[in-house]
């Protein structure tokens, strides 16, 4: 029987939280794993130092156009067969008429318009029939926001889901699975301490998920059970 490829990941922003795990994760499993980080250093880097080579590290600032066009150029000739975007951040739970301007762009540059510069320009370095996804969450669901709290965040997610709709409609040809991925509240810097899941328990699902949806084009909101999101 011959040996099955090796499968390719590029994962932005995996310096700690979910993104972490989620590089460990792939490469526990034989993935070839590029990470980003914009740290020297620190928990990733240990993670590649014990990784056998499975896992390798690159440096980037998500919200830098320059720093994409380097990273991508670092990249010449390299193919993954999975790119995915992690990184974001939240700025608490303020009132949308409470909120200063620096904190509204801030939060919408790094989540909604960072991981589409991102995916746009890096991928082409997916193979055909590959999978660009990107971390969502519930709270970017209109439908469900039904709770209040957390306008800005919540915003900031929605409007990356109307922006990778907008991505898979222009890029509706070209063959690749198209993923937005609600992982569940997880215990992180972001997700806080009282988050009922833990990175380690959650990021094997979503890597199942996006085992399982390997080579279906087309977009989709999913949640960690493979189950679909509403927009
Ligand atoms: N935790 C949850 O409950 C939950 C639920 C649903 C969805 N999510 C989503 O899951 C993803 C990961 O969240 P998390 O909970 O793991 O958060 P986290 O622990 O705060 O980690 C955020 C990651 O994003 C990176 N990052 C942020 N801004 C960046 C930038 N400008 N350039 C490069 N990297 C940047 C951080 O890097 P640094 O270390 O350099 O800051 C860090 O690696 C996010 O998209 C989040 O919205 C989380």
């Amino acid at each position: 029987m011959p040996a099955p490829s090796i499968r390719h990941a590029l994962v932005i922003g995996a310096s700690r939280g979910l993104g972490l795990v989620l590089a460990e994760e792939l490469a526990r499993r034989e993935w070839h794993v590029i990470a980003t980080t914009r740290q020297s250093g620190g928990a990733l880097q240990v993670s590649a130092d014990t990784s056998d080579g499975r896992l390798t590290v690159e440096n980037l600032e998500m919200t830098s156009p320059e720093q994409l066009a380097a990273l991508r150029g670092r990249l010449d000739g390299r193919r993954v067969d999975l790119l995915f975007v992690n990184a974001a951040i939240d700025r608490g739970d303020v009132p949308i008429g409470e909120v200063p301007t620096g904190m509204f762009t801030d939060v919408m540059i790094t989540n909604a318009l960072s991981p589409l510069r991102a995916l746009e320009t890096l991928r082409d370095l997916v193979v055909p029939g590959g999978t660009v996804a990107v971390m969502s969450s519930e709270q970017g669901s209109i439908t469900r926001n039904t709770e209040g709290g957390y306008e800005l965040y919540k915003a900031s997610k929605a409007a990356l889901n109307q922006l990778m709709r907008s991505y898979a409609t222009r890029h509706g040809d070209d063959g690749r699975t198209k993923l937005l991925i609600d992982p569940g509240h997880n215990k992180t810097a972001l997700g806080g301490p009282d988050a009922p899941l833990v990175p380690e328990e959650s990021i094997p699902l979503v890597v199942d998920v996006l085992e399982d949806q390997a080579g279906a084009p087309g977009l989709r909101f999913l949640d960690r059970y493979g189950d679909v999101v509403p927009w």
